[in-house]
Parts: C-alpha cells; structure tokens; sequence
C-alpha cells in the first residue's frame, strides 16, 4: 500500500503571520492516519518559523525550489543543504509555473531533481501539459520528454526516493479539474512508463494530481488505482479547505 501524501503547495503567498495561523489551523485539524502523510511547502523566509511550529506534528515540511548548484557564487539562489538545515524532506521541482515563468527546462528540472537527491530531499517531480498540447494529443510526448530528462540522468532508481505530480497546465488555478478518468489515464501512463524499466519502483513511486482541487472534488481523483494524493495550490492557503481535502483521503484509505 503506498499511502497517500497531500501536499500545499502555497506559492508566493501569506506573510510571517499567515503562515504561522495557516500551519497552526493545518496541526490542529490534521487528521490522523498511518496512511496518509500531510505536507506544507511555504515560500522560503518563512520555512525555518513553520519548521518549529510543525515540531512534534506529523505534518511534514518542503519547499518550492532549490538550486542545481551546491553551493557558492549563485547569489539569490538556495541550496538543497540549506533547505535541509531548516527543516525540509522535500523540495517541489519543475512546477509548471517555473519552466514557463522562469524557462526552466527540463534539463535544468532533472539537476535539480538530483540535487534533492543528493542531499537527502525528496524531490516532488511536477510534469503536465498545456492546453495546447493536449489538443494536438501531444500529452503523453510532453509527459515523456519531462520525465525522460530525468530517467537519462538520475535512472529509474531514483524514483524510489522521489514523488511525482501530474499537473494539467490548463488545470492550475483555473478551477478547470481533469475529469476522474483524464488523470487517471495520465497516471497510468505514468507508472506504466517507469513499469517498463523497474516494476518494483513504478509499483512504489506515489504520483499525485495536482490542478485545482478541492475538498469537494479529491475523493473522486483519489479513489482511482494510480492517484495518490494530490498536490494543492489555491486550497491550500485555508487550514479548512486544506484539510477536508486530506479528509477525503483518509475516507478512502
Ligand atoms: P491549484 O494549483 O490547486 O491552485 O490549481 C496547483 C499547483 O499549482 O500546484
């Protein structure tokens, strides 16, 4: 049984005082449950006071971003070390928001992906398609491509320490949801493709969904054979709103 992880994603919202009310809400109400792992990936200057409020809970901590870089003249930029130092398990890479926004490509997604690797974090590896690229039935190429960058440096191993999300570009914060059956079919495709190389990793590797979910649409993502979990932009930012998503995992468990 892989369990489910349920991650917020907050992006770069909330203040010093937010984020401590938000996380305090999330501790309070945090369902508990072997099978389901909860996870808050704040913006960086306020990971270190979230790490100590989030002391003794089960809920675990991550950030957004690292640097493919170890350490050095990189001004600006943050190492996988350090988000270790304060605190984190894992790092989101690739999210859709940065290959777009800041051109990261996929190379440059898989450095990353191992330098979270290399220092103990557990990359969450995001991949999707736009919309565009659904439409011209390219959403398994682009899938392929995101993912292959990774396979060709890090190998299939890696997934054993890893988590990847299947984010629909058209689906984050549009409030456009992939039907049940959309993400599942992505997801399959997904494992089949690591099932090809390694079966015991691509059986192991949790893959979640992430693209406007909500309380009241994660029950029907999460009950299908390869979603396990989800990762949540929007929803995330409300202790409520979080929770009742991490309730509708622990309902199916
Ligand atoms: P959303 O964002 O839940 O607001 O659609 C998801 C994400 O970008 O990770």
């Amino acid at each position: 049984m892989r369990g489910y992880l349920v991650a917020g994603n907050w992006k770069m919202n909330g203040s010093n005082a937010a984020s401590a009310e938000l996380v305090d809400g999330i501790i309070a109400g945090a369902p508990e449950s072997e099978l389901v792992e909860l996870l808050v990936c704040p913006p960086f200057p306020y990971l270190s006071a979230v790490a100590e409020r989030l002391r003794g809970s089960g809920v675990r901590l991550g950030a957004q971003n690292l640097s493919q870089h170890d350490s050095g003249a990189y001004t600006g930029e943050i190492a996988g070390s350090m988000l270790r130092d304060v605190g984190c398990e894992y790092v989101i890479v690739g999210h859709s928001e940065r290959r777009a926004l800041m051109r990261e490509s996929s190379r440059i997604v898989a450095q990353k992906f191992q330098a979270a690797l290399d220092c103990g974090l557990i990359p969450i590896l995001c991949v999707g398609e736009t919309l565009e690229q659904r439409e011209a039935a390219d959403t398994e190429g682009v899938i392929d491509e995101q993912l292959n960058a990774v396979l060709d440096l890090s190998g299939v191993e890696a997934f054993s320490n890893a988590v990847i999300a299947y984010e629909p570009v058209w689906a984050i914060g549009t409030g456009m949801t992939a039907t049940p059956g959309q993400a599942q079919d992505v997801h399959r495709h997904i494992r089949a493709s690591l099932e090809v190389i390694d079966a015991s990793v691509a059986e192991g590797v949790k893959i979640l969904y992430g693209g406007s979910v909500k309380g009241e649409n994660a029950a029907g993502l999460f009950s299908n054979p390869d979603i396990d979990g989800g990762l949540i932009g929007g929803a995330s930012l409300k202790s409520d709103d979080f929770l009742a998503i991490a309730e509708a995992a622990v309902a199916i468990c």
